[in-house]
């Protein structure tokens, strides 16, 4: 009888014994510190960080401004609950909110812990708005693991499987092109529910998870039109895209459409947990006093940070280094993107950016090209995520703050990774 030895390391073993299955772990490595976009595994191996903590680390690890702010208020108040007791960095961040997103007219904010929590909240205003029930999301869309959030979350496997009934309801439109017209959407959503059924219908102005899938500004402009024409409330789900990731302070400023809710979350507390619902003030002021809000949600300190981000990004204004990245990813990668190659296209939107294979040799599908190669360049010490319907796109989202030669020396060993690869394929690439 041959006894096989566990050649996993002791972190993942106490890992697979103490931490809940479903939570999954995409990359094998146990981080031990951070600094600007670089990391550091508790082994000392050093990786390029081109997933910021899953595009939350916009100004990267470690950020001085953002350290001293959370340090500076550590010493002074950890933690009030708003319902209690009011702290300043709420109120602060709530004013600073409501005069940076783009809402037409007077702005209100509320603060919440996560993205998800931020969604949830953003349809319960709706619905108090407007009286209605329905929600109307797109297909490929991401708004967190929450009941509603996950509703409207469009990936059914692994995300909906086994939790039985969701609430509703909720619709899924496949993802409009830039042919759709008011008339055409119109039709389109009436097949499905009557549009005055509809509270909200939420959009992600580019979708992450969904593989760095941009909306058209004319799209954007048509589904404000049918918002307007039909009492909707229009929800821009800015978690992801916003705070300078998309090349602009929030995605939504490129199309020059206002939404009526913004979701924030993400990058918003410079690595602490906070979320934010800001938009026009008859919405979010349309619920009771008391019909808002959790322990947590507005943490001083987290609030701080915040601040000190907005600061970071008021002074420095780094999507114009977002859009810079983008523009240096393009040059790198559209030449990797050839008929012979196993890259279908390459999508950017400020310093978000997919690549989305296809299969090739072994590999029956893009996503399991995308699992191998992201394997492979964790191994060379690039840290990449995955997104698309079936992982078939390689997403990078460094750092606003990356230098050029880290941002070289990272695309150069994932090329260099899939290159070697798709060699021992017989697959041709000139990657
Ligand atoms: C666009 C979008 N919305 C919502 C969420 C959920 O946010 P959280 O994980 O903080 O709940 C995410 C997370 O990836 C996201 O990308």
């Amino acid at each position: 009888m041959t006894s096989t030895v566990d050649q996993r390391p002791q972190w993942l073993r106490q890992k697979e014994k103490a931490v809940a299955r479903g939570v999954a772990l995409r990359d094998e490595i146990c981080i031990a510190r951070a600094e600007g976009s670089l990391l550091w595994d508790i082994d000392g191996r050093e990786y390029i960080d081109f997933a910021s903590g899953m595009g939350v680390l916009n100004l990267g690890h470690g950020h001085p401004r953002v350290q001293a702010a959370m340090a500076a208020q550590m010493q002074k108040l950890v933690h009030s609950c708003f319902h209690s007791a009011a702290n300043e960095p709420y109120i602060a961040l709530a004013e600073r909110l409501n005069t940076l997103a783009p809402i037409a007219g007077p702005a209100k904010s509320l603060l919440l812990s996560g993205g998800a929590e931020a969604n949830e909240n953003a349809i319960k205003l709706a619905r108090a708005f407007t009286g209605r029930p329905a929600v109307l999301a797109l297909e490929g869309g991401f708004h967190g693991r929450t009941f509603m959030a996950l509703a409207m979350t469009s990936k059914r496997r692994p995300h909906k499987e086994g939790f039985g009934d969701l609430p509703g309801p909720v619709y899924h439109l496949s993802f409009p092109d830039n042919a759709q017209t008011l008339a055409s959407l119109q039709a389109e959503i009436e097949r499905r529910v009557p549009l005055n059924d509809l509270a909200a219908v939420i959009v992600e102005p580019v979708q992450g998870e969904g593989g760095i899938r941009a909306l058209s500004e004319k799209t954007l402009r048509v589904f404000r039109a049918l918002c307007d024409r039909h009492g909707i409330v229009f929800i821009a789900d800015e978690i992801q895209t916003g705070l300078g990731r998309s090349g602009d302070l929030f995605a939504m400023q490129a199309s020059g459409v206002c939404p009526d809710l913004i979701t924030l979350g993400k990058s918003l507390g410079g690595g602490l947990p906070l979320a934010a619902v800001v938009g026009r003030a008859p919405v979010m002021d349309c619920v009771a006093e008391g019909a808002l809000g959790n322990t947590f949600g507005g943490n001083p300190v987290a609030c701080a940070a915040a601040l000190s981000v907005l600061d970071e990004m008021e002074d420095r204004q780094p999507w114009l280094q977002a859009r810079a990245i983008g523009e240096h990813c393009r040059e790198v990668l559209l030449p990797w993107c050839h008929s012979d190659s196993a890259i279908t296209s390459v999508r950017i939107r400020g310093a978000m950016i997919g690549l989305v294979f296809e299969s090739a040799g072994h590999f029956k599908s893009g996503g399991e090209l995308v699992a191998a190669l992201r394997r492979r360049a964790r191994e060379s010490g690039v840290l990449t995520l995955v997104a698309g319907e079936h992982g078939e796109v390689l997403r990078l989202l460094p750092a606003l703050t990356i230098s050029e030669p880290l941002l070289k020396d990272g695309l150069q060993r994932i090329g260099d990774c899939l290159q070697m690869l798709l060699q021992e394929e017989s697959v041709v690439c000139r990657a």
